[in-house]
Formats: C-alpha cells, structure tokens, sequence
C-alpha cells in the first residue's frame, strides 16, 4: 500500500505523456514534429528549466478541446490514485492555451469535467490553481486575472493563483499589482521561486506576492536568514526532486539538498511537477528519494504528512483525505 499523500506541485500540461500526445494529435489533426512516441521521448534531455519549457510548450498543440483537457486529467488521477495521493492542487496554464486560440472555457470546463468526478472514480480530491507565466507581461497576467472570473471558487474550480514559467530575469515583484487583486477575490496565493533563481527572489514571493507556499524554493538553502524565517513563520516548500535532477538544479538524486532541508526544520513535502516529462509521479519521487538519500520510514510519513500540513484543505478534509 503506498503511503497516503497528498500532490501539491503538479502541472497538469506536465502529465501529458507522448501516447496520450500522438492520440490527441491524430482525434485533432496536428502534425508532431516527432515520427513516433520513441522519438518524442529521446527528445526529454533537458539543459535547463528553459530547455524543457521549449518542449512542454510545444507539444500543447495536441490540447485543443474540453475532451482533450478531460482525458488528461483523467489519466493524471488515476496514475495519481494508484501511488498513493489522495488530494491533488493541480496547476495549468491558461495563458499558454490562450495563445493558441484556445479560451479560458474549454479548458476549465475540460479539467473540471474529470475533477468533478475524481473523488468518486479515483478516490481524488481536487483544487485548481491558475498559473501565470513570469516571462508575459504583467497586463496578460491581469487580462487572465479577468477572463478566469467566472470559474472561481465557489461556483468554480479555481481557488488559488501561482506563477511558473522561466524564472531567472522574471522576479516576482512585476506581479504584485495581479496577486493583490487574487487576494482581493479570495484566491489562495502560491509562487514558483527558488528553483534556477536566486534565494531574493523567495523573500520577494512572499514580502511583496503574499506567497503562501514556496514552489520548489530549492535554493533557501544560499541563505541561513531565509531558511530560519522560512522554519519560523512554518513557510512550506513543495520540492520536486526527480526535476531538479531532470533540470540540473542538482547534479544527482544522491546530492539532493532534502535531507539537510528537513533536519532544519523545513516544512518540504515532495512531489512530482511535471511526470510525463521528468521520469516520475507523487509515488515514484518518493520511492527515488527514498533508495538515493536512504530516507528513513519516519522521514517518509513525515514528508506525507507535510503534504496535507501544507495542503489547501481545512482540517476535517485534511483528516478524511488521509
Ligand atoms: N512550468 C512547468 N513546469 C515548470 C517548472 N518546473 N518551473 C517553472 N515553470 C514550469
Ligand atoms: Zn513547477
């Protein structure tokens, strides 16, 4: 049985694996640049966090309609399901669909198709949080702001707002005008920072966006003043091991900074970010650290129990989800 927990930094455009992907391009009549699934996966060698977005963006083409963006996450919680989580705050990216003419209404009503009845097929709770991508200017992050009024929570799926994309150049304090307003409708805040960027740009997420939760924040560990603050004020981190490695945040899994972040008081739960692409989902990033950082069962329970600690749920869900 695997251990109980819960995912909290997913994109859901990062589980599209390359069969779903050579399916949707075929029901949609889009053309890969790829001649089949073997090919498409000799190209996940990744330099970097940019050099992957270029990938991850692209083979978005094949996300046309509401079925497309059902069946995806569809298969993301019954993969989930199977190692272990319970409750899942899935991330997406409206900005990038947007782009290719795609609206803010087929992709919601798509996600909120298979999130609707997750708790019921696959024994999944769900959230969704709206990222905005730091490399767009401030203004589409407002225009998206806007056109995602009507799918907030309470009569929609979305309760919450992040920010992802390539991070270096991009501080976070260009979004402060857009996360007050998040604030202002009642949505829960949560950044990308810390993954290639530099610690600053984790004090800036949560003195000038009001961040919640740090996405990643890998490199709190450059600043001892950083990591007492985050241990005081019980700031989670929702790291991603098997990405750092397939990003080159970290040279090996073995090297990887989780075992000293957790003996200094840091609130990490560990998760799986985008597993299509990275070798991996909630399960078997647990089970990676786990056989390379010798992680003791206690240490295991703790990081699952984080999950929910960390977790958008109140407690009495928090307490059914486990
Ligand atoms: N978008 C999808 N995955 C991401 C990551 N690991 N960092 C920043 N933006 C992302
Ligand atoms: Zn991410």
């Amino acid at each position: 049985m695997p251990l109980p927990k819960a995912e909290l930094h997913l994109h859901i455009e990062g589980t599209l694996e390359p069969e779903l992907a050579f399916a949707l391009a075929a029901r949609n009549g889009v053309t890969l640049p790829y001649a089949d699934t073997e090919e498409l996966r000799k190209a996940y060698e990744f330099a970097d966090l940019q050099s992957f977005l270029n990938l991850y963006y692209g083979l978005m083409a094949v996300l046309r309609t509401e079925d497309d963006f059902a069946d995806l996450a569809d298969a993301y919680l019954a993969r989930a399901a199977a190692q272990g989580v319970r409750h899942a705050e899935i991330f997406f990216d409206p900005q990038a669909h947007l782009a290719r003419g795609v609206g803010m209404g087929t992709v919601v009503a798509g996600l909120g198709r298979a999130l609707d009845r997750s708790e019921a097929v696959h024994g999944v709770s769900t959230q969704l949080i709206m990222c905005f991508l730091r490399d767009e200017s401030a203004g589409s992050a407002m225009e998206t702001l806007e056109a995602a009024k009507p799918y907030l929570a309470p009569r929609g799926p979305i309760v919450g707002v992040g920010l992802d994309s390539a991070e270096v150049g991009h501080p976070p304090a260009k979004f402060a005008e857009v996360y007050g307003a998040a604030a202002a409708l009642g949505l829960r805040r949560v950044a990308h920072a810390g993954e290639e960027g530099p610690p600053a740009y984790i004090t800036e997420a949560l003195d000038v966006l009001g961040a919640e939760r740090i996405d990643h924040g890998l490199r709190c560990m450059e600043d001892p003043e950083l990591v007492d603050r985050l241990v005081r004020d019980r700031v989670p981190l929702t790291l991603c091991p098997l990405s750092n490695v397939r990003l080159r945040a970290v040279d090996v899994l073995a090297e990887h900074p989780l075992p000293k972040m957790l003996d200094a008081g840091l609130l990490c739960t560990v998760n799986s970010d985008d597993p299509a692409y990275f070798g991996g989902y909630a399960g078997d990033n647990f089970r990676a650290v786990r056989e390379a950082l010798g992680l003791s069962p206690e240490r295991l329970r703790e990081l699952a129990r984080n999950s929910f600690v960390a977790s958008f749920l109140e407690h009495d869900e928090e307490r059914r989800a486990r």
